[in-house]
């Protein structure tokens, strides 16, 4: 039996003002992945988990426009009444005109919070000053975050990673600022910005500075599994887990972490569910009115990852969906696979998964994926 930390996990937005945000939700996040967490995908994780996901968030959106006109029709920007509690994340480099994107996007989508993004590695985002590029530049971190929290009623959530290399670990700083800018949730990934997703991410520096917070501070990377997330919350004392590319190999993740945070059994997905379950999202693309080929790609999105799950491993499977040229066929090659003979020799495992990174990393790799 998994040890969990009975009675002492506390919803991360109890903090949030008296808004009556059920507690009973765990203590999970679904992080932020452009191109990935739109509503379909939230959809997804926040079903199967029978709506236990304690915070959903938008993909990152760009304020350095400012409002209303920049941002009326941004897709990013949609949610759902049952998502709550969700929250807008932006990004950029300019503190005025970050407030005002803010502002915008609290007056007319009234999320529960706007979170910051200082996090993001990708050069054309960190490369401009925005994202993880906030890191080289605390002193304008600390400007967008009292210039946002100055416009806002809403809470100010942060999210960042370490530091910009490894170097220059300044995630204590960060913190410092975040509370004294008025943050009142903190999101550490555990990786600089130059490590880009290489290697584990450092949790003993995650739980370093949850242990020196006086907010709640999530901790973030490699959660792949009941077992890793019970591992995390059992050492370190951070208020949540944040997970991410986890959620694209095993979408019923956060079911789990809740059903074993309630201390039920752990249920076992099948691989007739499994596979079931793209049918299921490719309806969610098409009432968001996406094209067949563009849900077609996400489709093959999950499949990428979530094939890795089956057991034993099935190369010929997975090559067939990723090859599919239409939704159609892409269903075919499923429902042939579940009629055959060795559909009834198949599992879906994601557990046998070792890392996110598909290959053994098991240590954490200083080394560079973005250049300095
Ligand atoms: C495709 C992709 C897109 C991402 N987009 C965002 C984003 O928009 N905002 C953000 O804060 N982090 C973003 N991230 C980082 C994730 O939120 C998360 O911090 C990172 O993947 C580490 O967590 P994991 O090990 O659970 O995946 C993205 C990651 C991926 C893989």
């Amino acid at each position: 039996m998994l040890e969990t930390k009975k009675n002492t996990i506390v919803h991360p937005l109890n903090f949030i003002s008296n808004k009556d945000f059920t507690q009973k939700k765990p203590i999970t996040v679904l992080s932020p992945m452009a191109g990935v967490t739109d509503p379909p995908f939230r959809r997804l994780c926040n079903e199967l988990s029978n709506n236990r996901i304690g915070l959903l968030v938008s993909e990152f959106v760009s304020t350095d426009g400012g409002g209303g006109p920049f941002l009326k029709n941004r897709k990013e920007l949609k949610f759902y009444p049952e998502e709550r509690p969700f929250g807008v994340q932006i990004f950029g480099r300019n503190p005025q005109k970050m407030a005002e994107g803010a502002l915008w996007i609290e007056k007319h989508l009234s999320p529960d919070f706007i979170e910051i993004n200082a996090g993001c590695p990708v050069p054309r985002v960190a490369g401009k000053g925005g994202g993880a590029g906030l890191l080289k530049d605390l002193p304008r971190l600390a400007s967008i975050l009292k210039e946002v929290k100055k416009s806002l009623t809403l809470p100010m959530t942060l999210k960042c990673r370490l530091g910009w290399d490894e170097s220059n670990i300044n995630v204590l700083e960060t913190l410092k600022i975040a509370e004294n800018e008025g943050v009142e949730l903190l999101t550490v990934h555990g990786r600089t910005r130059v490590q880009g997703y290489n290697g584990l991410a450092d949790w003993d520096w995650i739980g370093s500075v949850a242990s020196k917070a006086k907010i709640p501070v999530i901790g973030n990377g490699d959660i792949i599994s009941v077992k890793t997330a019970l591992e995390k919350l059992n050492k370190y004392p951070v208020a949540g887990l944040s997970i991410g590319r986890g959620a694209l190999h095993n979408p019923w993740l956060f079911g789990q972490i809740a059903d074993a945070l309630e201390e039920k059994p752990p249920s076992k997905i099948s691989i007739q569910e499994a596979l079931s379950l793209f049918k299921r999202y490719y309806e969610y693309f098409i009432v968001e009115d996406a094209t067949p080929m563009r849900a077609l790609g996400r489709l093959k999105q999950l499949a990428a990852r979530l094939s890795k799950g089956i057991c034993p491993w099935n190369m010929a499977l997975r090559s067939a969906l990723l090859t599919a040229e239409s939704p159609a066929s892409f269903f075919e090659v499923i429902d042939s696979f579940l009629d055959s003979p060795v559909a009834q020799k198949t599992s879906f495992n994601p557990d046998r998964l070792l890392n996110l990174n598909g290959k053994k990393e098991d240590s954490i790799v200083y080394g560079a994926q973005f250049k300095t």
